[in-house]
């Protein structure tokens, strides 16, 4: 199933609705960050399989610091245990891992993770997996800012590129301070699945509503027939 159709894609994720997916069963909220920590190792591997060029996934929001310290310290370790655990099956499988969002204020364990987990990724050719943590896009677009004027340049103030489709999972339909500015002409995609029972086949719904979809840009619609 090499398909080409995705490969200039790029789509970004707001893994919404753990904790609503555990208590719905009873279950403590960290059983629902659990969960959904399989489910991004399921949508990765779902995402290079469909051939997209970028996605870009909504892990914690410099707001989720407000979260109890005790649900805050299990999503950490997720993290850590999911850069640990899965940098080698990523590099095999030709995926670059890059974690976007703050790091001053990330422990040391994690940044070591991290950092080892770009490393022995970064020649993958394949899904560039962008992995947002601490991440607050009011932050990064005044950070863009304040380096701009800076150097004095004007050209691409966040040096990144335009999210083709929002995905955001749980039934909220709010941005939640996530790439304001790549969104700007974004394909936004709300549904009520929790982010633990999304999986390839939600993947699959979600990008088949995008391709019919039509993007105008501002411009008229195509008449190319
Ligand atoms: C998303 O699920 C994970 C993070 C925000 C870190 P939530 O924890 O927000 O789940 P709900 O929204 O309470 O159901
Ligand atoms: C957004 O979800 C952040 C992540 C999914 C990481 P939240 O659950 O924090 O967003 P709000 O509070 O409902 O806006
Ligand atoms: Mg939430």
């Amino acid at each position: 199933m090499e398909t080409k159709i995705y490969d200039k894609l790029h789509v970004a994720i707001i893994m919404d609705g753990n904790g609503r997916w555990a208590e719905a069963r009873g279950l403590p909220r960290s059983a629902g960050h659990r969960a959904g920590a399989h489910s991004v190792a399921r949508v990765v591997e779902a995402s290079a399989k469909q051939g997209i060029a970028a996605l870009t996934l909504y892990a914690f929001s410099s707001d989720n610091w407000q979260r109890p310290a005790t649900e805050v310290s299990t999503l950490f370790g997720l993290f850590d245990r999911y850069l640990r655990t899965q940098v080698k099956a990523l590099a095999g499988n030709g995926i670059r891992l890059s974690v976007i969002g703050r790091r001053d204020r990330l422990a040391t364990s994690l940044l070591n993770s991290i950092t080892r987990a770009e490393r022995e990724t970064a020649g993958g050719k394949g899904l560039h997996l962008r992995i947002a943590i601490d991440y607050s896009s009011r932050h990064e677009m005044a950070r863009a800012l304040q380096a701009r004027t800076a150097r004095g340049d004007m050209h691409d103030p966040l040096g990144t590129h335009d999210v083709d489709l929002l995905i955001r999972t749980g039934g909220e339909q709010r941005l939640s301070d996530f790439m304001l500015w790549e969104c700007a002409y974004a394909e936004l995609l709300f549904t009520p699945v929790q982010w633990p029972d999304f999986d390839e086949t939600a993947l699959a719904s979600a990008l088949r509503a995008f391709s019919s979809r039509q993007r105008r840009f501002g411009g008229l619609a195509s008449t190319a027939a």
